[in-house]
């Protein structure tokens, strides 16, 4: 073990969503990536079977990426946001609203996917006042949602856990119903059959709260965080006619299903539906550099760009927005992207994966799989009494064979980046289906 592992070097670090002292007695510490795979400070090779989290959708080290880091930082460290700018902002923009559903051609920057929704929130109510509809402050999330940390994302959040520490939060936020219907859907392939009706939900709030006063509806197209829930057929289709006739903007958070994650370069293109407002972040840097972004329609842009040209339009901005190094990280991503075909790529494993995750249906405690692209959700039966326990037990396990897998709750959830081989899927899912026999 390497000084900076020993117990006494670990006191100070209070870690991110992690069991600290759990953590601390048995360290799991990564020291080098590359490709498919990290290296530990034991020197054992991990494979990785979520893309980091969710966000190295190009696998480890590339050298475009690191290549355009390195440049960037000895060129240009940093250059202020407000009021100035860089020439990669501009490129780096002018190419990502090529990859975007038609429509969404704007682009402001942030630095996580926590950011994102901040900002997209913020968007969507200051945009109604603009255009003289005040009363539209309320906003919309999801059962089950995971739209980070933030207080506004934690408020339109649906995560029991993220939420009940802090307080009243947000006013004036509601939710619609989660869309997990495991009695009609268990074991779906891709798209679940039942519950587009779900999204009637969202006429319920308005007969509720009455459209006038509701600015936007947030939801993720697929719901990673809380245990990939695939969005039923015409699910989605069925929340933009809603929003649609009652004035109400639609926010997808594709902070996970972005670049390429279910077989288009968006979820929204997967499923046919395009949002108002669209935030992403992760795999827009391939995970190299923070960097979140956050795209609206050229109406939205335009409500805001109505008055003087001399007054700012839009009071929001981060000192890292549009930071050189992680447009530089972006760029040098989007080239690995398209010159790997990696954005598609998903599509044409999603066969094979999809046959790989469901083959563990009959390994013991299985109660559901759920897949789309190259994402996989395999749920168990809890430990009587220890939610969550079971499932991570078997991440342990596997990461102690070798394997990096993701837990919430009892679902294990798989995204690995989107360079897989055939034989490495089979490999991850040989892994987790013998860890499963053992958690028995
Ligand atoms: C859908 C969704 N929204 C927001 C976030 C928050 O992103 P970040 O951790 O970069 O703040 C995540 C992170 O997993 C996410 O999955």
């Amino acid at each position: 073990m390497s000084q900076s592992t020993t117990p006494g070097a670990m006191d100070a670090y209070w870690m991110p969503f992690t069991a600290n002292r759990q953590f601390k007695k048995a360290p799991r510490v990564l020291t080098r990536a590359e490709g498919m795979y990290f290296r530990d400070d034991k020197n054992r090779q991990i494979l990785d079977g979520v893309a980091g989290l969710w966000c190295v959708n190009a696998g480890h080290n590339r050298s475009h990426i690191v290549r355009a880091i390195q440049e960037q930082a000895a060129e240009l460290d940093y250059a202020p946001p407000f009021q100035m700018a860089h020439p990669k902002a501009f490129e780096l923009a002018e190419k990502l609203v090529e990859l975007t559903p038609a429509g969404l051609n704007k682009v402001f920057y942030t630095n996580s996917g926590s950011e994102s929704v901040e900002t997209a929130l913020k968007m969507a109510l200051a945009y109604h006042r603009i255009r003289g509809e005040g009363s539209r402050t309320r906003l919309i999330g999801r059962e089950r949602g995971y739209h980070g940390v933030n207080f506004g994302g934690i408020s339109v959040g649906g995560m029991v856990a993220n939420r009940k520490m802090f307080g009243t939060m947000l006013s004036g936020v509601d939710h619609i119903r989660h869309t997990h219907d495991a009695a009609r859907n268990a074991f779906s392939v891709g798209q679940p059959a039942h519950g587009a009706d779900l999204a009637e939900d969202l006429e319920r709030l308005v007969a509720l709260h009455d459209a006038s006063t509701i600015a936007a509806v947030i939801v993720e197209p697929v719901a990673g965080s809380t245990g990939v829930l695939i969005p039923p057929q015409g699910y989605l289709q069925r929340l933009r006619e809603i929003c649609d006739k009652h004035g109400i903007l639609l926010i997808f958070d594709e902070i996970i299903t972005g670049f390429g994650r279910t077989g288009q370069p968006f979820a929204a293109q997967t499923f046919g539906v395009t949002p108002d407002i669209m935030t992403v972040a992760k795999g827009l840097t391939n995970g190299c550099v923070p960097m979140g972004a956050v795209f609206a329609k050229q109406s939205i842009y335009d409500t805001f760009m109505s008055g003087p040209e001399h007054l700012i339009e839009f009071f929001h901005g981060y000192t890292y927005s549009a930071h050189p190094l992680a447009c530089a990280a972006a760029l040098g991503t989007l080239q690995t992207y398209a010159e790997e075909n990696l954005l598609t790529r998903a599509s044409e494993l999603q066969g094979y994966f999809a046959e790989a995750v469901h083959s563990l249906r009959d390994a013991p405690n299985v109660i559901d799989v759920r897949n789309i692209g190259l994402v996989g959700g395999i749920e168990l039966a809890p430990l009587p009494g220890e939610p969550a326990k079971r499932a991570f037990n078997v991440f342990l396990d596997c990461y102690d064979k070798g394997v990096l897998i993701r837990t919430t709750g009892d679902t294990i959830a798989l995204s690995p980046p989107l360079i897989v081989e055939r034989e490495q899927i089979d490999h991850i899912v040989d892994t987790l289906r013998a860890a499963l026999k053992r958690a028995a």
